[in-house]
């Protein structure tokens, strides 16, 4: 099943509440959250107060992504705040499997992020640990960015790497996704479809989603 994960950076943050209702009033199931430090990424955003807001704003699934360079040092924090979900970058996390561990024993669920330059082969100790991968589909740090066609293929990689180790990993994806290319996106593999520009930079977030869905089942012809 395809989920949409509207990400609130491409939001009106003085709105955040409203914005997020409109997402859901769509179809949306999960909010994604992009925490930036200004160090791993070159772009500051939000942090645990934020969190702690929207987890009394929204009921919704609070899918917090973390791009900082001590992800191991917060991680926890991100749960107590009220995230559900928790995904760590593989680039900078010397003790993942710490990381990933702790966010498990906290109740919350774990992801691993993938740059896209990153291979795959730096997930073939955490697949077994992680509850979803979240690959990335730009270079991550700011919403807007053009989608690389070439993260198709790693996601349909990574889909045969989940099923023949016989695990339950889910397959989320982030950066760049539109109507034009979902369809693709859900066909190669991905299930928690992330979407700022084209959710919250369309006028409407409620119509935005819709647009995602009903195009998550429709692939380009010729491709
Ligand atoms: C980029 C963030 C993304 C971003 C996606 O670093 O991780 O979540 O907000 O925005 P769009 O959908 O506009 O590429
Ligand atoms: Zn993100």
């Amino acid at each position: 099943m395809v989920e949409i994960a509207p990400s609130i950076l491409s939001a009106d943050f003085a709105r955040l509440g409203e914005e997020i209702a409109a997402a859901e009033r769509g179809g949306a199931t999960v909010v994604h959250c992009d925490v930036m430090d200004g160090h791993f990424v070159p772009n500051l955003t939000i942090g645990l107060p934020v969190i702690k807001s929207l987890r009394r704003a929204t009921r919704l699934p609070l899918d917090t992504h973390l791009m900082i360079s001590e992800p191991g040092r917060y991680a926890e924090q991100f749960v107590d705040a009220g995230a559900n979900m928790v995904s760590v970058h593989v680039e900078v996390d010397a003790h993942l499997n710490r990381t990933l561990m702790a966010i498990k024993n906290k109740g919350a669920k774990a992801g691993v992020v993938i740059n896209p330059a990153t291979p795959l082969s730096t997930l073939e100790e955490a697949l077994d640990v992680a509850d979803y991968v979240l690959v990335m589909s730009v270079n991550p740090g700011f919403g807007g960015q053009k989608f690389i066609p070439s993260v198709l293929d790693k996601v349909r990689r990574l889909r045969r790497m989940i099923a023949e180790r016989g695990l339950t990993v889910r397959i989320e994806i982030d950066g760049g996704v539109d109507r034009t290319n979902i369809g693709e996106v859900t066909a190669a593999g991905a299930e928690i479809i992330v979407a700022g520009t084209a959710v919250f930079g369309v006028g409407d977030p409620a119509q935005g989603v819709r647009d995602l869905l009903d195009a998550s089942t429709t692939v380009a012809s010729g491709k």
